[in-house]
């Protein structure tokens, strides 16, 4: 059987998941990890039966690698991208893109230029109560769409600094930008306010108008100033119908769905970042035709997502470029 030797760069949170998922395939061997704190990318090591860096582009450059996972926080892109780029690896990238547009349509250039396989984490469009929620909308055209993420301040020493993160906007609320484009289509133009935070840079809410190339108009609000999650999800409302689709957790997602007969709920406890990292390595096999989420799909995501928090920071509307 092939066996597929792939690097992670980036050994926190998400990268733990997966870590776990890759390890639960047996075409694919995790074969060097890296994180910028050297103890983390021994400990991963350790656990992946890997050989450790303390620098991302040096594993980039040392091994031979059939693709590499790049799980480092937004900051730190750019130069990883760089590097696969230059050796012709296949990535998957975890979202944001990156903590502002332009790093991202810089990488995005490259990846097209270069015609390389890569996919972006936006892990809700691997559930299947999306999947289903598209057939649902699918004859029936979008008229509202709201959404929130509403949830505590999360605890990675970059996240409260706007520059690395992008902040919440971009870090977070851009999975229900994703969704929102996925299941109502293109945005045109966006506007939005935003109440600052007491402490760091990153705002305490903010709340995005949009008005999609349908005719569709939307909301989507954040705010980060909870004890914890409140909820997360995103509502779409068509004639006579209303989908709701809810995160609790990364393996916790429920389908709402409102028609005039009734009501009916629908719960998953499916894996979305073990199916995204199986669809990519399908891809590399031969197995499977394409990924749902290329890069530059990912960038109009991104894109979207950036438009919001620049709207959120300077006032006035932004109309998305083509
Ligand atoms: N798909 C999802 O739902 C989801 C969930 C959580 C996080 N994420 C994304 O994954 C990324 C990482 O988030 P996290 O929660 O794992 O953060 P984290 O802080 O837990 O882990 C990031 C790791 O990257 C390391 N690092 C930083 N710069 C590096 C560099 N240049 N080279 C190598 N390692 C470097 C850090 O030392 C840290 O160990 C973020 O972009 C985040 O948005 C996605």
């Amino acid at each position: 059987m092939t066996r597929l030797r792939v690097g992670v760069v980036g050994t926190g949170f998400i990268a733990g998941r997966h870590l776990g998922a890759l390890a639960g395939f047996d075409d694919v061997a995790v074969v060097a990890v890296a994180d910028a704190v050297p103890a983390r990318a021994e400990e991963a090591a350790a656990r992946s039966g890997a050989r450790p860096y303390p620098d991302g582009t040096a594993l980039l450059e040392t091994e031979e690698l059939d693709a590499v996972w790049l799980c480092v926080p937004p900051f730190a892109h750019g130069p990883l991208e760089a590097a696969a780029v230059a050796r012709g690896l296949p990535f998957f990238v975890e979202k944001p893109l990156g903590p502002d547009l332009a790093t991202a349509e810089a990488i995005g250039a490259e990846v097209a230029a270069a015609g390389l396989t890569t996919a972006v984490g936006y892990h809700w469009r691997h559930l299947g109560l999306v999947h289903r929620a598209q057939e649902l909308l699918r004859d029936r055209p979008v008229q509202l769409v709201t959404g929130a993420w509403l949830d505590r301040t999360p605890g990675a020493p970059w996240w409260s600094r706007r520059a690395a993160s992008g902040g919440q906007v971009v870090e977070q609320t851009t999975h229900l930008f994703d969704l929102a484009r996925l299941l109502a289509g293109e945005v045109d133009t966006v506007a939005a306010v935003e109440r600052a935070a007491p402490e760091g840079d990153v705002p305490a809410a903010s709340t995005t108008l949009l008005t999609f190339a349908s005719g569709a108009v939307g909301s989507i609000s954040s705010a980060r100033v909870l004890g914890r999650r409140h909820s997360v999800g995103l509502q779409l409302v068509t004639e006579g119908l209303a989908v709701e689709v809810t995160e609790r957790g990364l393996s916790d997602h429920q389908l709402r769905v409102s028609g005039a007969e009734g009501e009916e709920t629908t719960g998953s406890a499916e894996d979305p970042i073990a199916a995204e990292d199986r669809e990519f390595l399908d891809v590399l096999l031969g197995a499977a035709p394409g990924v749902r989420v290329p890069y530059a799909e990912g960038l109009r995501s991104h894109a979207l997502a950036c438009a919001a928090d620049r709207a959120g920071r300077e006032g006035g509307p932004v109309r998305l470029r083509d």
